[in-house]
């Protein structure tokens, strides 16, 4: 792995070592508390973030380097830079580069003209480091079998899609008519076990994961109203749940908004796997940059 942008280019042999590097730096993270001495990641952020943000750089400085926040609107980027130049000059200084941006051509730019790895921390088409802590969750605790999920057919639903189908995994997307995956990304995972419905009770049916995210994603709050009334009967209850396997967990990238695309008595249930999904951004992005910087 050169860079982590799109797990269209990632082998399913990565993904299991990524899996097996997590296991154990999860399980003894004083072994690997050197390996990023003395190296930088910079973050470039172009949309908020609670979770990359926070795992990102407590990670680095669990791995005994440093993290740099990088917000792009107090950057010259917002003043007309090239996303070009700012790679070359970030290679310049950084061991590596995470990136959460809008367009993901820009993801493909500023990856094209860096020295150094380039992670993807979410685009308006693919959130992989997101999907690849999903399936790492759903391996720890014995449920990567069957994942349905119930939304908005954009990032996280690709990526967990991409990951599905380079894992074996049976994914199934319902999303409201209009709202379906990207074509393009549906038709590379074609070959796999991934279905898309307009139906949250035919996806769930034997589902050992019921995946929900927000309604209105980042940069679409002006569509907030029209979007809302259009995911009706898309957010996740307990009926929704009870319709799934009698072990299935719940899962959300968070933020989670309770009322919204899940309910409360949900996402705080015992069914609910959330915060074990926060937690392993860090452990599943620290095995990322070890094997991208260093192996
Ligand atoms: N799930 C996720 O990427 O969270 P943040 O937007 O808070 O980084
Ligand atoms: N689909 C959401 C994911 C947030 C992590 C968004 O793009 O805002």
């Amino acid at each position: 792995m050169q860079h982590l942008i799109d797990l269209n280019d990632v082998t399913t042999e990565e993904i299991e070592q990524l899996f097996e590097l997590t296991d154990e730096m999860k399980e003894n993270p004083d072994e690997f508390s050197a390996v990023m001495d003395n190296k930088t990641l910079v973050m470039l952020f172009a949309k908020p973030s609670t979770r990359t943000r926070l795992s990102f750089e407590t990670g680095m400085t669990q791995l005994g380097g440093h993290g740099i926040f990088f917000e792009m609107g107090s950057s010259q980027l917002s003043r007309g830079e090239p996303i070009s130049d700012v790679s070359q000059v970030m290679s310049r200084y950084e061991d590596a580069i995470m990136a959460r941006l809008f367009d993901h051509e820009e993801m493909i730019e500023l990856a094209e003209n860096a020295d150094v790895p380039v992670v993807n921390g979410l685009t308006d088409l693919l959130h992989p480091c997101q999907a690849l802590t999903d399936l790492y969750t759903l391996h720890e605790k014995d449920r990567l079998d069957t994942i349905a999920f119930v939304g908005d057919g954009n990032n996280v639903a690709h990526s967990l899609m991409q990951a599905s189908a380079k894992m074996d995994v049976d994914c199934r997307i319902a999303t409201p008519e209009g709202m379906e995956p990207d074509e393009e990304i549906q038709e590379r995972v074609s070959d796999a076990d991934v279905t898309v419905t307009n139906d949250p009770y035919e996806a769930v049916d034997g589902a050992t994961a019921v995946y929900s995210d927000v309604f209105v994603s980042m940069g679409e709050e002006d569509e907030r109203e029209e979007k809302l009334a259009e995911f009706d009967g898309f957010q996740v209850d307990q009926d929704l749940m009870d319709a799934a396997r009698d072990d299935a967990v719940f899962m959300h990238c968070l933020p989670a908004h309770r009322g919204e695309e899940v309910t409360a008595e949900v996402a705080d249930g015992p069914q609910s796997v959330i915060f074990d999904q926060a937690e392993n951004r860090m452990h599943v992005q620290k095995a990322i940059l070890h094997t991208l910087v260093n192996e």
